[in-house]
């Protein structure tokens, strides 16, 4: 269905109606006169000079009346940058990518401010280039739809986000899939899926997206993120693809989510603080992650994270804080709590030796861990590795670090493996299962606060 023209109209309408005179408010009667769908537009008292306090409804933007054909394979991309501009503009607009098309756009950034109360509603699909062959020389590799400098936006729809990463995944530079199951090296740039950027006020709610070439939502630089009921698949051997990740961004809620993937389910980088996660359905996936940070010696604030009511099957790690050596700044406030594991490899992991190559060398600072508390994580893990792995720094030592309700069992066999524990301070609120012997008592006596960023 083609909305525009009857909106531009509508527009014109509102308009004329916020000029106030009495013939453009006359004239205009009679268009209502004409369309049913207008009545709910309550006529300003007459001839009061104020502000029209009416709600309009929303102007519609559809791709398809901006030329998009969306067969799956006319590239559409100038059709959608053609519609975002107008919509933009617009108090309210929704920006529409309509039901049964499917539109191939090439990587496209989407750019703010717009006015207030826009959607970006997606009830067909959107698809990216098939593959690195496919993407144009000239366009970043690293982004394929992008949002930057947007405040306050809906992004929503029962439509379909496929990344059609599968030609990205099987890049020789990607891991073993060199000839002969080797890693190339050189530049491996991948796109993420969605890129928010320098945005505040978003919504992203009831989506699907599948098989990104990289992070499927990536968030950086962002303020006031809600995502609510995404459904995010990818396979479990697709590298790089994390669900969500956040960077530099503050006040997060995930909830209500389903996730599966070949990376973490949720990522969350330096600079992040004030995020809660719930009721997350995770994995296949490597888990919901804090990390990894202070890589090459930089510095890493995250605080104030929570992870609540959510269930992680067949994953390689359930809650993870990951950091390098050498890195600098704290990771401090997180709780995880209510977590059931399912077949899962590492369940409570603390992990500040992260190291992806065989070249990483010891070194004398880290970033700090403290205040992380674990409460009511039940459920199995794999035998291949001990349930909890509390890995602290030698340079700087994990402290308060308390576990309550924790019980996991293996998920096959009756083999009980010990928790491992390498300088970690902390407490025991309950008795745990497996038990756990290897948490140090109260504070370690020589800190090196002078060395300690407290962020
Ligand atoms: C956030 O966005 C919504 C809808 O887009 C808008 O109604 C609200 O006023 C915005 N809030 C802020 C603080 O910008
Ligand atoms: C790949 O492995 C096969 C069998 O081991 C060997 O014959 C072949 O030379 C290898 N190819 C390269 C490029 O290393
Ligand atoms: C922690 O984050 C939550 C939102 O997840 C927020 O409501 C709360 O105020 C934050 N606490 C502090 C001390 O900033
Ligand atoms: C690094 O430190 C660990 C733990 O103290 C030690 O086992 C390992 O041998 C050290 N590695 C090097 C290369 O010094
Ligand atoms: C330990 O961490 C908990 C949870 O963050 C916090 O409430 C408590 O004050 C901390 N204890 C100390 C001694 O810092």
């Amino acid at each position: 269905m083609e909305f525009s023209g009857f909106f531009v109209l509508l527009f014109h309408v509102s308009l004329c109606l916020s000029v106030l005179s009495v013939q453009c408010r006359l004239y205009d009667y009679s268009i209502y006169m004409h369309h049913r769908e207008l009545s709910q537009i309550s006529i300003p008292p007459s001839p009061a000079p104020q502000p029209a306090t009416f709600s309009e409804p929303a102007a519609v933007f559809s791709v398809l009346s901006y030329g998009a054909v969306g067969d799956g394979f006319t590239d559409d991309t100038q059709a959608f940058k053609i519609a975002w501009d107008a919509a933009c503009q617009i108090e309210s607009a929704i920006f529409l990518v309509p039901k049964h098309y499917s539109f191939m756009i090439q990587s496209t950034i989407f750019t703010g401010p717009c006015k207030n109360g826009l959607i970006f509603q997606i009830e067909g699909s959107l698809m990216a280039p098939d593959g690195p062959d496919s993407w144009p020389k000239t366009f970043s590799k690293r982004q394929w739809l992008v949002f930057y400098r947007i405040n306050g936006m809906l992004m929503q729809g029962g439509g379909l986000i496929d990344g059609r990463g599968e030609n990205w995944w099987n890049l020789p530079c990607k891991p073993h899939k060199g000839i002969n199951g080797t890693t190339l090296s050189g530049p491996c740039d991948s796109p993420v899926a969605i890129r928010f950027f320098m945005s505040s006020n978003l919504t992203v709610q009831g989506l699907k997206i599948k098989n990104s070439p990289q992070f499927h939502f990536r968030f950086d630089s962002c303020h006031a993120v809600h995502i609510d009921s995404l459904y995010i698949k990818s396979p479990s051997g697709s590298p790089n693809t994390d669900g969500i990740h956040i960077e530099n961004t503050n006040d997060v809620k995930i909830y209500n989510s389903i996730i599966s993937n070949g990376d973490d389910c949720v990522s969350i980088g330096a600079g992040s603080y004030n995020v809660d996660i719930r009721n997350i359905k995770c994995g296949p996936s490597h888990g919901i992650s804090i990390g990894s940070l202070g890589i090459r010696n930089s510095r890493a604030c995250v605080s104030n994270i929570t992870v609540t009511d959510s269930v992680i099957k067949h994953s390689d790690n359930g809650v993870r804080i990951k950091t390098w050596q050498g890195g600098f700044g704290a990771v401090s406030k997180v709780t995880f709590e209510n977590i059931h594991m399912d077949t899962v490899r590492n369940p409570i992991i603390i992990d500040q030796y992260y190291c992806n190559t065989k070249s990483c060398t010891n070194q004398t600072s880290a970033v700090y861990i403290s205040d992380i508390t674990y409460t009511n994580i039940k459920g199995t893990y794999d035998v291949r590795s001990p349930p909890m792995h509390l890995g602290c720094s030698d340079a700087v030592p994990c402290t308060n670090i308390t576990l309550s309700e924790v019980e996991l069992l293996p998920a096959s066999g009756q083999k009980i493996l010990d928790p491992f524990c390498w300088n970690a301070y902390g407490v025991l609120m309950t008795v745990t299962i497996p038990p756990v012997f290897c948490l140090l008592e109260g504070f370690p006596e020589s800190l090196p606060t002078n060395d300690i960023d407290q962020c």
